[in-house]
């Protein structure tokens, strides 16, 4: 077995990725294909919470991400994309799981309760709604992954995954009640490490609309895909605030995380700081523009490598074979380790695929 920490991460289908996921997570990622075994989960299932009715913008959105992925630099030889829906063991730990894990408990998860709130869900939300967070839990454990590199905003899920894994471990393993996560008695002994979030340096980008987060549903993205022409207007569309070139601007603004986050040339994104802060004759117009500009010159190379695949279904689609064949491969071994624990275990079993 090998012997490499093990990361688990993965993305809803919701459409096409943006910029905020590119420096959210998967540039992370790309760091961490070289060194880590790395699998990304194209988490399906997970898009009928909300959107059952679009089962066939489900699938094609599953594809489109992977098109991103493959943009964006992720290597399938390295990293295994895997798809939620075929990864058996998923929907099985999910079931298992949901029994160790008080109803309250899930849905005081504060990511579901925003969810419900900006989707405006109300109380007309699923059953499977609720599940999809003792879901994701099943995601990352079924993997035993030690790291998760998500943004910001999945932090609740992580938490609720390390309940779930402590929770296993002791009920399961013979570990002590008062065993601390980090003591190696709980990896040598457990079924499940206890996995940490991996938040990057950006770990929620602020939207064109210079409030919320970067986020298909608010209409707020620059996607892998938009030309430099689109990127420009959208960049123009932040709103600051800010009235003229010598008014002396906030180093909060999100224009100032858009500074920090694209202007590579550090010594630059300084000088642009120091003069917006001061209100030293810069106009927003002006910092928007290069801005605009360096978000194309990320997005080129990208979007070259998109369009290799853009009518090439059959390639995308062998790529989530692949990964889904080794996912399934690391998540039977561990259902059957947690099965022979928790009295689940009878006989072996083999899929194939
Ligand atoms: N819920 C995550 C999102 O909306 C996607 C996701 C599903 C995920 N399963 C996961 C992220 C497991 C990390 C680990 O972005």
């Amino acid at each position: 077995m090998s012997k490499r920490e093990v990361i688990l991460t993965g993305d809803t289908p919701t459409g096409q990725l943006h910029i905020g996921h590119y420096v959210g997570s998967v540039r992370r990622r790309l760091e961490l294909q070289e060194t880590h075994d790395c699998y990304f989960l194209l988490a399906n299932m997970h898009a009928y919470t909300t959107r059952a009715d679009h089962s066939a913008e489900i699938h094609a959105d599953t594809l489109e991400i992977v098109r991103d992925y493959l943009a964006m630099g992720i290597d399938p030889n390295k990293a295994a994309v895997t798809l939620q829906s075929e990864t058996p063991a998923i929907a099985e730990l999910t079931f298992l799981f949901a029994m160790l894990l008080p109803f309250n408990r899930v849905m005081r998860n504060p990511t579901l309760k925003e969810e419900i709130k900006v989707k405006d869900l109300g109380e007309n939300y699923c059953f499977g709604f609720p599940l999809y967070a003792v879901g994701q839990t099943a995601d990352i454990l079924a993997f035993r992954a030690h790291s998760v590199p998500v943004g910001e905003d999945q932090i609740p899920h992580i938490e609720l995954t390390r309940e779930v894994a402590r929770r296993f471990n002791k009920l399961y393993c013979g570990i002590d009640e008062n065993i601390e996560d980090d003591d190696p008695e709980m990896e040598a002994k457990g079924v499940f490490p206890i996995p940490r979030a991996d938040v990057g340096k950006v770990g929620r980008l602020i939207g064109t609309d210079g409030v919320n987060k970067m986020s298909k549903s608010l209409d707020n993205v620059i996607l892998i895909t938009d030309t430099p022409k689109k990127v420009k207007k959208k960049m123009g569309q932040i709103y600051t605030g800010r009235q003229s070139m010598t008014a002396p601007g906030d180093p909060e603004s999100s224009l100032m995380q858009y500074v920090d986050t694209f202007i590579t040339d550090t010594d630059r994104a300084t000088e642009l700081k120091d003069k917006y802060v001061k209100g030293d004759n810069i106009g927003d117009g002006h910092i928007k523009v290069e801005i605009a500009e360096a978000i194309s010159a990320l997005l080129a190379p990208m979007q070259e490598r998109r369009a290799e695949y853009e009518d090439d279904d059959d390639t995308i689609i062998d790529i989530i074979r692949d990964g889904t064949r080794r996912a399934n491969v690391q998540t039977e071994e561990t259902l059957a380790m947690a099965k022979e624990v928790s009295g689940l275990g009878f006989f072996e079993r083999k899929l194939s695929f």
